[in-house]
This record gives C-alpha cells, structure tokens and sequence, in this order.
C-alpha cells in the first residue's frame, strides 16, 4: 500500500495522518468572538514547534458547510488563544465540544466548563483544564481548496499556566496531569502507560 497525496483520495490520506501520525496531542482551544461570545472545540492537528521564541501550530479545516470554523474566526478577530490541556475528566466535554454549534452559542456554557479570565490575551481559559497556554497570533496560512484544504494557525506562547500541585520542583507529574491522547477512528490513548529509556551519548 502507497499513499501519494497527488493521486491518493482524500480519505487514504486523512487514515494515514489520523492512524500512523499518533497518539497525537489535543489542543481544547478557548476563543472569543466579535459578539463577545466564547467558544471551545478541539484540535488534535496541533504540535509545539519552536522553544525560542515559544511556537505552536494548529491545523484548522472547513466546516461541513463550507464556512469557517468559529475557532479560526475568532481567532482572526482576537488574535490569540488559548490551548487548554485536555485530561481524562475533561474528555467527555471535549468531545460534547467539538460538535458543530451555530456560531455565537457560548460552547462553555453548553459542555459546562467555566471560562478564566487570561493574563495577557482576550480569549478565556477552561478552569477545569490544569494545564492552560495563552498565544498570542503570529500568522494564518492558508492551504488548498474549500472543503478539503486547511488553514495552519501560528501562534506564540506569551504565558503558561500549571496547576501548582503538578509541579514538582523541576516537572510536570505527567502521571497526575493524566493528559489523553488522540488516535484514530473513535480512539483515544491515556498517557498512564509509559516507559523509560535513558539518551544515549557518544563520547
Ligand atoms: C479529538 C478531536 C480532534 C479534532 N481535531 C481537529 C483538527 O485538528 N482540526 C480541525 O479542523 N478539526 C478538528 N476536530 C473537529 C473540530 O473540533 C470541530 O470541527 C468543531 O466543531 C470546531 O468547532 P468551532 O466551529 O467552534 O471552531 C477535532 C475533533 C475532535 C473530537
């Protein structure tokens, strides 16, 4: 089986992305509208790029409809937003959140999670995220045709914010954090299941 994006249909290629490319990360994104309404939904096409400056992307597709996710629109008003880490008790309203609301539906109202005020961006935080990532926008690319191209959103990192009980003097307890994973199809991962391997240096 090959895969070549210039002959392949688009769903051989979503199965690659979404089944070998894993687990991959969820960014639950908080934003606000131009109406002042707050939304939420995930983004699991999402990956920390740089450390200096702090940099991470987001993929962010069509609407079935053809119109631009409320996430993207927003994020072109606001210019920023906020990445909230997803848990397994936030799991169940990620996925309520990621259902298609009309657009000024207030998305932490309907999934029942509380908006944060943020230090230095206008999008909200989830309180109920212990671990919540304020960007501000640096770019939006636009890829390919609607439905089926997308947009990269580049965002920097002005400010992070770590519940205080998963920091232990130098880290994060990842066993506490109990962040999931995204993987194919309907699955997702726990990140309870781990192993360790020491890096190997050559002298
Ligand atoms: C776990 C998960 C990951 C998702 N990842 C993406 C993604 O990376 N890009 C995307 O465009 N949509 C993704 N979606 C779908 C969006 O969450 C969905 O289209 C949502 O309705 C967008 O909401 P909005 O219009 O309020 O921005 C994902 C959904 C789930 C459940």
């Amino acid at each position: 089986m090959k895969i070549n994006p210039a002959n392949s249909n688009k769903r051989d290629l979503h199965e690659l992305f979404v089944s070998a490319i894993l687990p991959r990360p969820i960014a639950f994104v908080s934003t606000i509208g131009k109406d002042g309404v707050f939304n939420l939904a995930p983004f699991s096409f999402f990956i920390p790029l740089c450390l200096e400056p702090a940099i991470v992307g987001l993929g962010i597709g069509w609407r079935r409809d053809g119109q631009k996710k409320d996430t993207l629109r927003n994020i072109e008003y606001s210019k920023d937003f906020v990445v909230n880490i997803v848990t397994e008790t936030l799991a169940e309203a990620m996925n309520q959140a990621s259902a298609e609301y009309p657009s000024g539906v207030d998305e932490f109202r309907e999934v029942g999670l509380t908006p944060v005020k943020a230090d230095l961006v206008k999008a909200p935080m989830v309180a109920e995220s212990p671990v919540s990532i304020e960007c501000k926008l640096i770019q939006i690319l636009k890829f390919g045709e609607i439905p089926t191209g997308s947009h990269v959103v580049i965002g920097e990192v002005v400010q992070a914010h770590i519940r205080d009980e998963l920091w232990s003097g130098d880290h994060i307890e990842v066993t506490k954090l109990k962040a999931i994973g995204r993987l194919g199809g309907d699955l997702y991962c726990r990140t309870t299941d781990t192993f360790e391997m020491k890096r190997i240096s050559i002298i």
